[in-house]
């Protein structure tokens, strides 16, 4: 997953010209590489630190990750949150929880980030919570469940999010050339760009960031 879009050359600048990496994320981003494999699935730096300006900007009570993986996108998230905010994330992978919870809690966010390990499609009703960010990184054939199933929780002003939208550009290929996930993608994609109660923008930034801000129930 994720061949950059731009350039490696221009990524690594886009990333060189933004706000360093902190230690503890840079840390993350090397063991997740040495030890966890999929590890190009970590959203890494310059993604990262939109995430984490969004977030600033936003500055939301309540955080939904669908996707936790090692942690890092979490941590970016919850730099925005407010005093009392809390981001909830969802793995389904148990492997990963040790790790994640040990970056966390180097972060200094054991208490504003709550780890569910489990299947999104079962944990999500569970979290009886309204979400002023809610960030989609999971399996890619579930993207559009996951939108339905989140919208409703999502207030009038909030933000979706959603990751790997240019699925490695195979989206602009013919239907019968791409995989079964850049389809899901293409399919999501397309229900996205059909909904009038969002405002959105497909960001070509690493493998594609839909933003989304819901204007209409
Ligand atoms: C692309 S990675 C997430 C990367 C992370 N958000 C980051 O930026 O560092 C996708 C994660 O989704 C998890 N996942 C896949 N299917 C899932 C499901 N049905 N429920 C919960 N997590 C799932 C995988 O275990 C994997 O860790």
């Amino acid at each position: 997953m994720t061949k950059p879009i731009i350039s490696k050359l221009l990524e690594d600048y886009a990333s060189q010209y933004s706000t360093s990496e902190s230690k503890t994320l840079a840390a993350l981003n090397r063991e997740t590489n040495i030890k966890v494999p999929q590890a190009v699935m970590l959203s890494g730096h310059l993604q990262g630190t939109l995430l984490q300006m969004i977030s600033k900007m936003v500055s939301p009570q309540r955080i939904l990750e669908i996707g936790a993986f090692t942690g890092y996108s979490a941590i970016c998230l919850a730099q925005g949150l407010k005093d009392n905010g809390i981001l909830h994330t969802i793995d389904i992978e148990e492997e990963l929880q040790d790790m994640c919870l040990d970056y966390i809690k180097k972060a200094g966010l054991e208490n504003k980030i709550i780890f569910h390990l489990g299947n999104a499609i079962d944990i999500i009703p569970t979290i009886n919570e309204q979400f002023d960010i809610v960030f989609i990184d999971a399996d890619k054939q579930n993207y559009a469940h996951y939108y339905d199933m989140i919208f409703p929780k999502v207030p009038i002003g909030g933000y979706i999010i959603a990751d790997n939208v240019l699925y490695e550009g195979e989206v602009v290929l013919p239907s019968e050339l791409q995989s079964k996930n850049a389809k899901a993608i293409h399919f999501f994609n397309t229900k996205i760009k059909a909904d009038t109660r969002i405002e959105h923008v497909l960001l070509p930034i690493r493998d594609g960031l839909m933003i989304m801000r819901k204007v209409n129930e």
